[in-house]
């Protein structure tokens, strides 16, 4: 059985194309360390908000780093407002109290899932002083456009 040209050339095409992404894969695995979020905490998506860790969220700090725990839920952020100080750390765990949400600060790299059950957790320096919107980037209802939040940085 003989394969037309034309056909042949698009399978090689397509198999070169599966070994480039298997190449771009593992240098991204083996040699840049990507890799998924390791730090899989759970959290009870009824202790949002009640109880523990997300129980009253908010900003703890120790030094220049700050911690702040953020509870997402429909259709806001708790708390809505944030302020640190320019140069600080600051090292973001957010938790969902129903459905996926998003959290992304405009911006920023920051951008993240927050999945009921687990925590999300991000971290980001911000080297200059102003306003940043944190906004919701996965659709979760219709209130979604309305859930966002604001963080000063001064
Ligand atoms: Cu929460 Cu969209």
């Amino acid at each position: 059985m003989s394969i037309p040209r034309l056909e042949r050339l698009w399978l090689m095409l397509g198999g070169a194309m599966l070994v480039a992404f298997l190449v771009v894969l593992l240098a991204s695995a083996l040699a840049m360390g990507n890799a998924p979020p390791s730090s899989m905490a759970s959290v009870d998506p009824a202790s949002v908000l009640i109880k523990g860790d997300y129980g009253s969220p908010g900003i703890s700090h120790a030094g220049k780093t700050y911690h702040v725990h953020i509870a997402a839920l429909t259709f806001a952020f708790v708390p809505n407002a944030i302020t640190v100080p320019v140069g600080s750390k600051v090292i973001f765990h957010i938790a969902a109290k129903d459905v996926v949400h998003g959290f992304e600060i405009a911006g920023t790299d920051v951008n993240t899932m927050v999945i009921p059950g687990y925590q999300s957790e991000v971290t980001h320096t911000f080297s200059h002083k102003g306003r940043y919107l944190i906004v919701c980037n996965e659709y979760c209802g219709s209130g979604h456009h309305l859930m966002f939040a604001t963080l000063i940085v001064a």
